[in-house]
């Protein structure tokens, strides 16, 4: 008997079909697994921006306010007589010639000065 040409084509094709099928229901069962490892990530990566880290911040205050923020060009922030309103609004707000507004958002603003409160 003449051999077709065409089967072994068919066979391959067979072979692609069903592993096409293996495929997707490998990845049907494994759907819920990938997509708990995907929260997981989002989640991790929201609290990353979420969460205020005042050791950071404090990166943008030290240049003037000195390393320990315990005063340099500006006054020492550490042991401050301030209350937490009056800190807040500074940073916000900005004050004198000398200490830029706007260097932290105002809730931002609102947890550096629980820190700055923190040094005491
Ligand atoms: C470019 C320099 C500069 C930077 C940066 C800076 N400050 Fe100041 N800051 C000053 C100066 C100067 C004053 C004093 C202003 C005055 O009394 O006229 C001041 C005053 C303050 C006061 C009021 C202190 C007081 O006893 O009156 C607070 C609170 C304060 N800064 C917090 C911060 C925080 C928090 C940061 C970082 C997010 C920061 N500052 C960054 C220069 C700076």
């Amino acid at each position: 008997m003449q051999k077709n040409p065409i089967v072994p084509f068919i066979l391959i094709m067979a072979f692609g079909i069903g592993l096409i099928f293996f495929l997707s229901i490998q990845g049907v069962d494994k759907k819920e697994e990938i997509a708990a490892g995907h929260e997981e990530g989002a989640e991790g990566g929201k609290a990353e921006t979420a969460e205020f880290d005042p050791e950071v911040a404090k990166g943008k205050c030290i240049s003037c306010h000195g390393g320990d923020l315990k005063g340099s060009v500006g006054p020492a922030l550490a042991g401050t007589s301030l209350s937490k309103e009056e800190i807040t609004k500074t940073i916000v707000n900005g004050k004198g010639s000398g200490m830029p507004a706007g260097l932290l958002p105002e809730d931002q603003a609102a947890q550096m000065a629980d820190y700055i409160l923190s040094l005491k």
